[in-house]
Parts: C-alpha cells; structure tokens; sequence
C-alpha cells in the first residue's frame, strides 16, 4: 500500500469563542496556514508521543461503532505545520482532521466523506477537551468562512457561507501573537463553566450578547460595513473580558496600540499570562506593523483560505 497524506487549515474565530459551548452562533474562517500528516506503511507502527495512541484509538472507536470492516495497519508518520501551537489558531483541530482522514483511509482502504471524517474528528478533539464544541473541526475540514451552532450532540448547523469577508476588511487584519496561554483550551472552557455555575443569570445574559454580536459582525461583512464591524469586534472583546478569558497583559497590549485600532482575543484565550492570538482591525496597517516591530511583538497577516481538509497524496 501506498503513503496516504492529507492537509488541513487552521482558523480564526471570528466572534462567538465559549459561547459557542452553550449553544451559541460562531462565525469562523479557515486560514492559509496549514498541518499535513503523510502516513508511511510500515511493518510496526512507531507513535512519537503518548497522545497518538488515544487519538489512533478514538478512530479505531469509530470504525467498531460504525461496525466498518477495518484492519489495523502498522505505520509511521511524519507531520508538517506552520500552524502556531496552543495559541487559538485551531492547530489540534487541524491535527485531528488530518489524523481522521488519514487513518480511516489507512484502516478500511477507502476515501471517506468529509462529513464523516468531521464526527470522527470531533470525537478525537474531545480528547484534547471533553467539551469541545466542534467548531474547530468542522471549518478545518470544510475551509472557508463557517457558521456554525450546536445545538444538542446530534443537532449541529455548519454553514459554509456564500460571502466572503470583504477585502476591504481583509486587507485590514492582521494576527498579533499577545503569547502562548498558561492554560490549555479545555482548562480555559471549564474556567467558564465554573463561572456559569456560581453566577449563571449574569453568564448567560453575556453569552446571549455575544450571539447579537456575532450576528452583527455577519451582517458587518454582508453590509461592507467597517465601522459596524470595529464597533462589534470591540463589543466582543468586552464581553470576553467579562467571562475571564483575557489576560491583564493582553488587556494592556490593546490598550497601548489603540491608536492603531481595535481587536479580541480569539480562540480558548488565557487569563493567567498570555491570551493567544489576537484578531486586530487597523485602519492604518503599515504604522500599526511599526509599532508592532518596535515592540518586538510579532504578527503575521490574517488571510482567509476557501481550502478544507485535502488529500495531497
Ligand atoms: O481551540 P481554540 O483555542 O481555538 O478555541 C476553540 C473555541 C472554544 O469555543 C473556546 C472551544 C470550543 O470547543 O468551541
């Protein structure tokens, strides 16, 4: 049997993080960075670290449920990313479509349908956190730009929009890395959660403005529409301050490059330290950069990718 190799996007939230978890809206675009897994045949399977074998067995898992005709295959594998890590950019996400994709292919000798390649994932990115939403999954796998909302486990609607962003907007984002979050993503969802129980009127009065604002910046982007789409990227970062995911450092960094413009958080963030990327909107890019690089803090361009999870070999 040949080498199987499949790629996959990471993205960028939008608007609509942990609110996501309770049954809100999200507004998500894939990226054009990117993690690849080749799978070589192999005569004994070599895992290089002690989370591949769980994530190998959430797929084995799959397949019995779906009572699949499998074998398992011994094999190595070799990954590629230039997604950043642990930093809200979707790169376990993108892990676990490509691991999805690639073992299901390797075990049962088919090509599976994106569809079902996104359960499978979504079972494995529980491993990384119990409460994942999947949204994380599925725009990695389907690209572009994603609605999506979850309303119960069997009850998901992923809509791949038929807009674009404006380029107008595109051409004035840019992606500043604030840092590497102390917690992990799943802490941070449960950090939430325990906020949800000790004060659940208030939590939840904030969740349900998040979804106003995530379907404000929608119609932002429908309306080319900058101002009202500033407007609600700086109502979203309020509101995830109020639920804890910002760091006070994170806070500070927005505030000392306001004069460049306004931005969130985006992805789990991080409370402790750093908070992850930030999704920044400058009216004036090239003296935001400056500033940046004076700084040393770095960033790289926000760019939008329309392409999913491919199989490259
Ligand atoms: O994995 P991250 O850090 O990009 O965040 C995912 C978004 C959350 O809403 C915080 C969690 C989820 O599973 O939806």
């Amino acid at each position: 049997m040949k080498q199987i190799r499949y790629s996959a996007p990471g993205k960028v939230i939008l608007s609509g993080e942990h609110a996501v978890v309770y049954g809100k809206p999200a507004i998500v675009c894939a990226i054009d960075k990117r993690l690849s897994i080749t799978f070589v045949p192999s005569k004994k399977t070599i895992y290089q670290d002690e989370i591949f074998p769980q994530l190998e067995k959430s797929v084995v898992h799959f397949l019995k449920i779906r009572k699949e005709t499998y074998k398992k295959m011994a094999y190595i594998y070799f990954v590629e990313s230039t997604i950043p890590i642990g930093r809200g950019l979707g790169s376990s996400a993108a892990y676990c479509a490509v691991i999805s994709a690639g073992l299901l292919e390797l075990f049962t000798g088919k090509e599976w349908k994106k569809e079902e390649i996104n359960i499978c994932a979504y079972q494995m990115e529980k491993y990384f956190h119990k409460n994942a939403s999947g949204v994380d999954t599925s725009t990695s796998i389907m690209g572009g730009l994603i609605y999506y909302r979850k309303e119960f486990e069997f009850l998901k609607t992923i809509s791949s929009l038929s807009f674009t962003i404006p380029k107008q907007f595109v051409n004035s984002l840019l992606l500043i890395d604030s840092g590497k979050p102390e917690e992990t993503t799943g802490e941070m969802v449960q950090n939430v959660g325990i906020l949800y129980n000790k004060e659940s009127e208030k939590v939840e009065k904030t969740m349900n403005d998040i979804e106003k604002t995530t379907k404000r910046i929608v119609l932002s982007m429908m309306k080319e529409d900058p101002s009202f789409f500033e407007e609600n990227i700086i109502n979203n970062q309020l509101l995830l301050e109020k639920i804890g995911v910002v760091s006070n450092s994170t806070k500070k960094l927005l505030f000392q490059i306001k004069k460049y413009g306004v931005g969130k958080i985006t992805g789990g963030g991080g409370k402790n330290n750093s908070s992850g990327y930030i999704l920044f909107y400058s009216d004036n890019l090239e003296k935001c950069k400056k500033e940046l690089i004076k700084r040393s803090i770095s960033f790289m361009p926000f760019v939008p990718s329309y392409r999913g999870l491919i199989k490259e070999l």
